[in-house]
């Protein structure tokens, strides 16, 4: 999708649709709208749609009354989705090009990124692989405004909703197609395209390494596991000494290995690779932002299959930091191999950790599907977080850690077991991931529940959200020590 702005007056733009945002009890005259106004059609609620054709003195072929709720109220999230279903509904209608009038009261620069960014993660659907029902959707969205800054701002929102979808389009492909080799092959892809560093860690690297936990979760597979790491240095010295570290799980399918899943809904875990695709997609819009401070991001690939190699539970295996682990359940396979890559992270120099994975199914229990777990060692990292998380409307919700809670991972044979029991089992698992973050403050978000859509809603399609894309690049680009 193309984006661009123009300073011509909005009613002159010529394009097959318009987007006007309408707030309630503010009435709209324009568009001979008044009546629709009048008579409780056109009540300006949230997400409301209402498309007008060939409106007298519109230039564009279509105008798109966008319910924005109450105008006090009206924040840059509530825009990006405005846009994005505004999209969405015009998409089925072979709509190619799209204008958006902002209101002048939210028409600074966060709400010009939003509202792009709106537009080209509304104009996302996984169907990469679908052969026929041709697919529909626009190619140019254009914000029609005269102000300064509009259109660094616009671009900014295409790069970082850009670098969304690229993170979508990672999680959605499927297994047969995205191992861990597949996974790594993008990376370095990615990694080209935008000039950053990439390495990948083959088996034999990480054996030497001593990465016990990790391997032990993909001996079962004939797939063999790829460590990607990717590297954004600033061009000039940062007065900052931070160092942003991202870990992101990779594991490109869940069996749940020797103890494994119920077949119903075993489908989906194609998708518990998406804290480490992610950080893949945030490096993407990193590389083109460059924020001021390094960013290393380090993704352990694996599949987890229960293999005639496979682990069994009772096996105890020896992590790159020295700790022994019982491997109690092989279907806790994440934080095994996030041991190993947050303990690398600590040595090739990160500061600041943040890791993403689909980590639990007890965060989807506690959460639902509207808030990423957050935990952290660290309360000055944690803010950080959640203050990024808050500008992106990335819902996050901090979850406790005590140290009590390490008693329940307790092993009768080994320095702790990968499971904690029954209860609390998002908690035991970030417990779990606290040991190999140490001292270094750290963010473990636990995306199970918020990595993918069951189903579509009027702003987003069914299927990978690449959240917490926004979260990360913002955090970055707002570093200050
Ligand atoms: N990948 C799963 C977690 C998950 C569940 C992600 C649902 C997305 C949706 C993870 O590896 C897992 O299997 N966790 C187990 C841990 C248990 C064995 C302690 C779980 O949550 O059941
Ligand atoms: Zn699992
Ligand atoms: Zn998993």
């Amino acid at each position: 999708m193309q984006i661009t702005t123009d300073q011509s007056p909005a009613l002159q733009f010529e394009a097959d649709a318009l987007i006007v945002p309408i707030f309630e009890a503010v009435k709209e005259t324009r568009f001979g709208a008044g009546d629709l106004v009048d008579s409780g059609e056109v009540a300006g609620k949230p997400l409301e749609l209402t498309i007008l054709h060939h409106v007298n003195g519109v230039a564009a072929t279509r105008v798109v009354l966008a319910g924005a709720g109450k105008k006090e109220k009206f924040t840059s999230g509530d825009l990006r989705k405005l846009v994005a279903a505004a999209v969405r509904l015009l998409r089925g209608k072979s709509v190619k090009k799209v204008a958006f009038e902002p209101d002048p009261d939210h028409s600074g620069p966060e709400f010009i990124s939003a509202a792009v960014e709106g537009a080209v993660l509304g104009n996302f659907e996984p169907d990469r692989l679908k052969t026929v029902d041709p697919k529909k959707s626009i190619d140019q969205f254009t914000v029609v405004i005269s102000a300064d800054g509009a259109a660094q701002a616009a671009e900014r929102g295409r790069i970082i909703a850009e670098a969304q979808n690229f993170t979508r389009n990672l999680v959605n492909e499927p297994a047969n197609l995205l191992p861990p080799s597949a996974m790594a092959a993008a990376a370095r892809q990615m990694a080209f395209e935008f000039g950053l560093e990439c390495e990948v860690l083959e088996q034999s690297q990480m054996a030497e390494l001593g990465m016990g936990a990790l391997l032990g979760v993909s001996q079962g597979s004939a797939e063999p596991p790829a460590f990607i790491v990717i590297g954004y240095r600033p061009a000039t010295t940062p007065t900052s000494k931070a160092h942003l570290g991202l870990v992101g799980k990779g594991v490109t399918f869940d069996t749940g290995g020797i103890s494994i899943k119920p077949s119903d809904g075993m489908e989906k875990m194609k998708y518990d690779m998406a804290g480490g695709a992610a950080m893949i997609g945030a490096m993407r819009a990193i590389a083109q932002l460059k924020p001021a401070i390094p960013v290393t991001a380090f993704i352990p690939c694996v599949e987890n299959m229960p293999g005639s190699k496979a682990q069994r539970p009772g096996d105890i295996v020896t992590a790159m930091s020295g700790k022994t682990i019982e491997v109690l359940n092989t279907d806790a396979e994440g934080r095994l191999i996030l041991a190993d890559a947050l303990a690398y992270a600590r040595k090739q120099g990160c500061t600041h950790l943040v890791d993403a994975a689909t980590l639990t199914g007890a965060i989807v229990v506690a959460l639902g599907h509207l808030n990423v777990g957050l935990f952290s060692n660290d309360d000055a990292m944690r803010d950080r977080v959640l203050q990024a998380s808050k500008a992106e409307g990335e819902r996050m919700w901090p979850m406790p850690l005590d140290d009590d809670y390490k008693e329940y991972l307790k092993s009768a044979f080994a320095d702790m077991g990968n499971i904690g029991g029954r209860w609390g089992g998002a908690i035991t698992a970030a417990m779990f991931l606290k040991e190999f973050a140490e001292e270094t403050p750290w963010v473990h978000l636990d995306i199970a529940g918020t990595a993918w859509m069951d189903d579509a809603k009027p702003y987003i399609a069914k299927g990978p959200t690449g959240l917490p894309v926004r979260t990360l690049v913002r955090l970055a680009m707002d570093w200050k020590d």
